[in-house]
């Protein structure tokens, strides 16, 4: 029978247990922080025309020489990659990816979403989500 010293709750040894369950999930909300920040539904992240505008100049300076100015994935860069950039006006690509993906394959890389590891990951964008999701806003552009 348990008594007023013998709850459960009030066992050392299920004290501990709690207590290493309540570290150990610390340590994985630690680890998926910066995922779940970045890929915290990038939808719904307030885009300025301050925003727009840099994410036009940074597709212009990074991302064209391989996507193409109008995102075809004919940038001069292009020819000499295998496998190549999608053609962002390939509407079968725009249905298969979420915005989650490629906001994440904008910041870590393509690596970080299965594909090409020649793109390249841009670490600074991570606490930029605005200028990334005006990105994917350009991309989603393409889709029509
Ligand atoms: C060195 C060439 C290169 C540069 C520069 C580059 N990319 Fe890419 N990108 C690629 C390649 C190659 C792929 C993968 C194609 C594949 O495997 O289907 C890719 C894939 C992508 C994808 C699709 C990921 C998916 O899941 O399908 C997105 C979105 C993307 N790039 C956006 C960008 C943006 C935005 C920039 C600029 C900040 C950029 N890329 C710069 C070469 C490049």
């Amino acid at each position: 029978m348990i008594g007023k010293h013998g709850t459960p709750g009030s066992s050392p040894y299920l004290r501990l247990a709690a207590v290493v369950v309540q570290v150990s999930l610390a340590v994985v909300a630690s680890a998926n922080a910066q995922v779940v920040r970045i890929a915290d539904n990038p939808a719904k992240t307030a885009i300025t025309d301050d925003d727009r505008a840099k994410a036009r100049a940074i597709f212009t300076e990074r991302c064209a020489s391989c996507h193409g100015a109008g995102g075809h994935g004919d940038g001069p860069a292009a020819a000499n990659l295998k496998p190549k950039p999608i053609d962002f006006h390939n509407q079968n690509w725009q249905k298969s990816v979420t915005d989650e993906t490629m906001t994440k394959a904008i910041i870590f890389g393509g690596r970080s979403v299965g594909k090409s590891g020649q793109m390249a990951p841009n670490p600074d964008l991570e606490d930029e989500p605005a200028i990334v999701a005006a990105l994917v806003e350009k991309i989603r552009q393409w889709r029509k």
